[in-house]
């Protein structure tokens, strides 16, 4: 949908060279923009040879200070600033905006975090356009920035590639005396609240109180830089997107501090100069067999019900057809054979050292579940990305062989019913069981369920569907994505209890829960009259989820239901409102 002027591909310089610099061309070349290149050799271009041939690699990183996730991303980007630049090209250091989904966790702060998604696609395209970069090389950490870097790199669509920022190493508390992640913060707080956060009873000291084991636990459960380390948002979205082919073979499992990570960088020069070399560019790479991929690498490792959402998005940025129906269809064929985090034992820092991704890939290529004949950004398939790999150990207990997997189908399942007419995500692991039956107790907002879970008022005993409403993308607004509630059930262990809602869930969520039901309340969805004791079923055999309300009470019903007024009327978040689309569509701003 961008037209901007380009000299034409195959184009060459009077030495006989190929003309990198297409889109920069327009302001390097000749005379016609004097000020932009008085500007560029203030910026450091060094001479006149340089400014007419080079080409402008953008290199967007998502850092900022005060997130694991994102820390440590400006010194990623300045190893590939030197690493293009010894390439010939020029490199240009800028920045997204990115924020944590865990420090926002559970907190008014959450409701900004899906809608940075689309600040982050909206800075890629923004910087690469308005200052005619020739190719992109973004680096991303936490959940939103890596479909956002996608999406700015489907709309600019000039050669990129994808460096993820890489994951945390595991944490050890000497007071539980066992390895630990944000995840079991999340989860002591349930165990907290009901008063079960005790020393393991294991012979060793019981004495600590609860507060010394929280705070033993928050001080130990991030030991460095990285991207939460369990199959949650962040992996499940740089594991796909490396089997879409848009970043180097490895980028996703290897860990964040680690010597690896940093040849990695130096590598993107070179597939950065190949993807310019041979017009590589994303939408190439952004196809329905990629995203088939992804699908399958999701649905094999566990992945995230927040990929549904992102990868939806990134298809219709790229103007491929996905539907939530390929999800249903791919997770059907596929089975969950991962070990990992949240769900599992492992994390990413387990599975690289068993041969990470590739490994993985070539599992699933050789079983001809993955398409290994996609191309890449190294200018090779997949297959041949992955082809020296070494093969997964047969010793290990992190990926499963895939005629003994965890579930014999993937573990992200589409419902649809009177309660979700336009559909829902539930992510269903097998482990708590396939069908559930409840009686509804209804909450508007997130932390009116966190309140009644703080104190302990969710009874044990008879089954329950805690429905959490009016957190959809315009209800939210921003569609929080909720774990407390998740992880405080597991923490607590109750197992009497359902969650829905039409909000979303954090990657590093377990339990029977089903997300994305659309039309959201705000929107006035059957969701919005649902009332407490009313009997709803979740099928994951059947993809249903409905209540046991006729449609004449439903329709009697939303006819009294008025849509309330929205709380929130100036700002981001209320441009956000206006625009965004429904989550079975990727809940997107740019889709009119
Ligand atoms: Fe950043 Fe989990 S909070 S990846
Ligand atoms: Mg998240």
């Amino acid at each position: 949908y961008l037209k901007f002027p380009c000299l034409p591909e195959g184009t060459r310089h009077a030495d006989g060279s190929l003309a990198l610099n297409r889109f920069s061309s327009t302001i390097t070349s000749g005379h016609d923009f004097p000020g932009a290149k008085a500007m560029l050799y203030a910026a450091g271009v060094p001479n006149n040879e340089v400014m007419s041939k080079s080409p402008h690699v953008g290199i967007a990183s998502v850092w900022w200070e005060g997130n694991p996730c994102n820390m440590h991303l400006m010194g990623l980007a300045k190893t590939v600033k030197k690493a293009v630049v010894e390439k010939d090209m020029l490199g240009w250091q800028y920045n997204t905006i990115g924020v944590s989904d865990a420090i926002s966790m559970g907190s008014e702060g959450m409701r900004f975090s899906l809608q940075t998604r689309e600040i982050i696609a909206d800075s890629v395209e923004s910087v690469t356009c308005a200052q005619y970069h020739d190719a992109c090389i973004a680096i991303p950490g936490c959940d939103k920035n890596m479909p956002g870097v996608v999406m700015g790199m489907a709309r600019h669509n000039r050669p990129s590639l994808m460096i993820y920022g890489g994951s945390i190493q595991v944490g050890y508390s000497d007071l539980l005396r066992k390895p630990v992640n944000i995840s079991s913060c999340f989860e002591a707080a349930g165990s907290y609240a009901y008063n079960t956060l005790r020393q393991p009873d294991d012979g060793g000291d019981t004495s600590k109180t609860k507060d010394e084991i929280m705070d033993d636990l928050e001080r130990h459960a991030c030991p460095g830089a990285g991207a939460c380390g369990g199959m949650f948002t962040a992996n499940t979205m740089a594991t796909a997107i490396e089997s879409m082919g848009l970043s180097l073979p490895g980028s996703s499992s290897t860990p964040a501090e680690s010597p690896t990570k940093m040849r990695e960088c130096v590598k993107a020069a070179d597939a950065i100069r190949v993807c310019l070399e041979k017009n590589i560019k994303p939408r190439d790479l952004l196809t329905k067999r990629s995203f088939e991929n992804a699908l399958v690498m999701t649905m094999a490792l566990g992945g995230s019900t927040n990929g549904v959402l992102h990868f939806l998005a990134m298809a219709r940025t790229a103007g491929v057809e996905l539907t939530l129906d390929d999800f249903q269809r791919v997770s059907n064929k596929i089975p969950f054979i991962a070990n990992l985090s949240p769900s599992g034992k492992y994390y990413m820092a387990d599975l690289y050292e068993i041969g990470g991704v590739p490994s993985v890939q070539k599992l699933l290529i050789a079983a001809g579940l993955l398409d290994g004949d996609i191309p890449t950004v190294t200018g090779k398939t997949l297959a041949q990305n992955v082809a020296s790999w070494p093969s997964l150990p047969q010793d290990q207990a992190i990926i499963r062989p895939l005629d003994n997997p965890i579930k014999s189908t993937g573990h992200l399942q589409i419902l649809r019913g009177n309660l979700a007419p336009g559909g829902a995500v539930a992510k269903i692991t097998g482990k708590e069981g396939t069908r559930f039956t409840g009686r509804a107790r209804v909450f508007d907002k997130e932390v009116q369920l966190g309140g009644a879970l703080n104190r302990g008022e969710i009874p044990r005993g008879e089954n329950l569907v805690l429905v959490v409403r009016y957190e959809g993308p315009k209800g939210g607004p921003g569609m929080p994505e909720q774990l407390k509630a998740s992880a405080a059930l597991m923490g607590a262990g109750l197992t009497n209890v359902a969650l829905i809602t039409d909000g979303r869930y954090s990657g590093a969520s377990h339990g029977f829960i089903v997300g994305h039901i659309v039309p959201e309340a705000a929107a006035g969805g059957p969701i919005a009259v649902v009332r407490d004791g009313d009997v709803i079923t979740i099928d994951a055999e059947n993809n249903t989820i409905s209540m046991d309300v006729t449609d004449e009470e439903i329709a009697r019903r939303l006819g009294e239901w008025r849509a309330p007024v929205p709380h929130v009327t100036r700002g981001v978040l209320a441009k956000y409102a206006r625009l965004v689309g429904d989550a079975s569509h990727g809940a997107m701003t740019d889709l009119f």
